[in-house]
């Protein structure tokens, strides 16, 4: 029985209309495309829509500035989204915009519901008015000198020099950065949500808790809500919402208000609906088999809403949005969960234009560089936390490298070019023998076909490789569900070292060479292609392109989870091997870092709320080390020798490696309980040549071979991807 199909309406968060996508932007639009992309390998229905966020004085002021409308600046803007959507296989199904005819009539519906409901009141607001300019001036626009310090030209919120904060109204000699003029303090009426209502306070306290039954907030995001809201008789910590702003502004007219328009704030969420509103009515939603209208759609019990947000709008998101939901009533309903992502930065710092440490999107994608490599590098970082992620490039290099394609891509090139010359493309009639009975608990709900395998029983290491595979499918099931990318990435990573060990151990191109025994060598290659096939079902959320090369190779139908669990079938026919994805070269990074950059900075019209604070990451065990430091080591490439039992030592071998010196260098490494001697013979592997010798028990030993280790039991020696040579210098 298959899983009832789960309805979603997915967004991220609407950027605003100024300007062109930034890195941190296209790094959540990818969190949550592979999160959609997961969600509709299992058949579900996911509506995934975005918008531009187009209002407010700050876009109202830059189109005024370039002597154009808003509107058209927010054209301009919009027509630069597809070549990054498009770009990064970030498939929305639909694009809107908030200056729309759907989010008039939805802002306004919601208002107006509010308005009945007692919890809309007046009140008058006294501010800063530029008088030349003849308008309300935003904080971000009145500089004056600190009260503290004295020091010229600083913001009305906080002073650069001494740190101390303010109102804009005790800055001595404010002056507008529009034009200069000193503003005069004038008092006009203000519409207020009133947030501090004990019926809201009430319901944000349950909502909090529980958005929707099985779902919770992250705990760094409910602790930041424990601030905001207070103990239980801290009902009063929450002060009413200004959502009105006087003309001139770019906003949505308030009904029966004159002159007064929705603050930015209250109409972008509501751009979350008019999106998905105007994709109903385009009638785009029955592609999905949704034939009800928008409206009902929305306020079915079963639709679930969520939204992907970055940490600096989580005060919107899960107080004032809820609320206004919650209260307007049919047929809104309130988020069903809101997922934080932290920021990314590159280098563990913040990107800035001005620092040149931004990466463009843009550049990213002229330089011709692949938008999966970004996307599997994303993945490979992203957690359920609200962490932010570095963009590291020698580390970007190294997983899409040694990962995705020495470790991944690898599988399929070894073994398709096997199977396509010796059986012109034909898989094994009985690629597994007998009936392999799996041990792998009941089916998932979801699952539509019994999970038969039949491995042949003189292969017990295909059939241990099969385990393993189909071991860790709930647990990359349940990664790939909590937003866990980064572990689901390793899980299958760990999947391509057993299968590549499998192929290693079984010698397909030493097979090839005897006569006899092309059976075999059919069955084996056979097996290694379906378990390349199966990580493929796996990556396929966060590798799209790369997963539609493999089916057209494989000539397998659109891959959906249930490829996760099933093999290729007999006598199976496929392609020859295609180029699937290639490396990058280091310089094209280079050339990436040093191209043109864009600021990572979002504009925002509000000073957002205090930052999530970092100790909620751990900070490494070791302290850092400067390059310097680094440099003294002298890590070079060695081959073993040879390997030996060390008589009376329980932990050693005895190694002799080449490190291309003309001499061979005695090392005695603790890796005993992980390695038999002959299996390390000839094996390349880096060390550190230039410890200083030190006198053991049995011997002098040379320096010191490079094994991870973890908490579990194994001892991994490192290896140096094809290429390397005894004697080159690791850097
Ligand atoms: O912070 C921002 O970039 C806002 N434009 C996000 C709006 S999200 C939603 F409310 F529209
Ligand atoms: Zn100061």
């Amino acid at each position: 029985m298959s899983a009832p199909r789960r309805k979603l309406f997915v967004t991220t968060a609407l950027p605003y209309a100024n300007g062109p996508f930034h890195i941190g932007h296209i790094m959540e639009y990818i969190q949550a495309d592979i999160w959609v992309r997961f969600q509709r390998m299992q058949d579900h229905a996911v509506h995934f829509v975005g918008a531009d966020d187009t209002h407010g004085a700050p876009i109202m002021l830059k189109a005024e500035a370039e002597g154009v409308t808003p509107q058209q600046l927010v054209a301009r803007i919009a027509a630069t989204r597809k070549k990054h959507l498009d770009g990064f296989h970030i498939r929305f199904d639909h694009w809107h915009s908030t200056d729309s005819p759907e989010n008039v009539e939805l802002s306004q519906d919601i208002y107006r519901k509010l308005k009945a409901q007692g919890l809309i009141y007046a009140k008058p607001v006294e501010q800063f008015y530029d008088p030349v300019k003849a308008m309300f001036l935003p904080d971000r626009y009145i500089k004056g000198t600190c009260p503290k310090c004295g020091t010229k030209d600083q913001y009305g919120d906080a002073c650069e020099n001494c740190s101390s904060t303010y109102a804009p109204t005790d800055l001595v000699d404010p002056y507008s950065t529009l034009t200069g003029a000193k503003p005069e303090l004038r008092k006009s009426e203000h519409l207020f949500f009133r947030l501090s209502d004990p019926a809201i306070v009430a319901f944000l306290r349950g909502w909090t808790k529980q958005p929707a039954p099985g779902q919770t907030l992250q705990p760094e995001v409910l602790n930041k809500i424990h601030e905001w809201l207070g103990d239980a008789d801290g009902a009063d910590k929450l002060t009413d919402w200004d959502i009105s702003r006087d003309a001139p502004y770019f906003g949505i007219p308030i009904p029966d208000e004159p002159g007064k328009y929705f603050y930015v704030w209250l109409d972008a969420p509501v751009g979350y609906l008019a999106s998905l509103k105007s994709y109903f009515d385009s009638g785009k939603a029955k592609a999905y088999g949704e034939q009800r209208p928008f409206a009902e759609f929305l306020s079915a019990p079963d639709t679930e809403q969520f939204h992907f947000i970055g940490k600096d709008i989580v005060y919107f998101h899960t107080l004032f949005w809820p609320a206004m939901l919650k209260f307007a009533g049919a047929p809104y309903k309130v988020p069903t969960n809101v997922f934080v992502h932290g920021f990314l930065t590159a280098l563990g710092e913040k990107m800035s234009k001005s620092r040149g440490t931004g990466i463009s999107p843009d550049y990213y994608l002229d330089l011709g560089l692949d938008p999966e490599w970004l996307r599997y590098y994303i993945a490979a970082k992203l957690n359920d936390r609200v962490e932010d992620i570095d963009f590291n490039p020698d580390d970007f290099v190294a997983r899409v490298n040694s990962d995705l394609i020495g470790k991944y891509v690898n599988i399929a090139s070894r073994l398709i070019a096997i199977i396509d010359r010796e059986f012109d493309g034909q898989l094994a009639a009985e690629p597994f023998g007998r009936f392999y009975s799996a041990k792998f608990g009941p089916l998932e709900p979801q699952e539509k076909e019994p999970r038969e395998w039949t491995i042949g029983e003189e292969d017990r290491a295909a059939a241990n490789c099969l385990a393993a595979i189909l071991g860790l499918n709930r647990e990359i099931f349940g990664a790939y569900q909590q937003r866990e990318f980064g572990k689901a990435m390793r899980s299958i990573m760990f999947l391509a070292d057993q299968i590549n060990e499998y192929v290693d151990q079984a010698r397909p191109w030493v097979l090839a060479r005897d006569p006899e025994r092309r059976i075999e060598l059919q069955r084996i290659c056979s097996f290694g292609i379906s378990a390349f096939k199966i990580l493929s079902a796996y990556l396929k959320p966060v590798l799209p392109a790369l997963a539609e090369r493999v089916e057209m190779m494989l000539q397998i139908a659109p891959m959906s989870w249930n490829d996760t669990r099933t093999i290729l079938a007999s006598s199976h026919k496929i392609q020859r091997y295609k180029h699937l994805m290639s490396r990058i070269d280091p310089k094209q990074i280079d050339a990436l870092i040093e191209g043109p950059k864009i600021a990572a900075t979002k504009p925002s019209p509000v000073a957002p709320p205090a930052a999530f604070d970092s100790a909620a990451t751990p900070a490494p065990a070791v302290p850092t080390i400067s390059i310097d430091d680094f440099g003294k080591l002298d890590l070079r490439i060695g081959r073993i020798v040879n390997a030996e039992q060390v008589d009376g030592a329980d932990k050693l071998l005895k190694l002799t490696l080449d490190i291309g010196e003309g001499r061979n260098r005695t090392v005695f490494a603790g890796i005993k309980s992980a390695y038999l001697p002959e299996d390390l013979i000839g094996r390349l592997t880096p060390m550190v040549a230039n410890l200083a010798p030190r006198k053991m028990k049995f011997g002098l030993s040379e320096g010191m071979v490079l094994a991870a280790s973890g908490e579990g039991p194994g001892i991994f020696l490192l290896a140096p991807d094809a290429g390397a040579l005894p004697g080159m210098r690791v850097k």
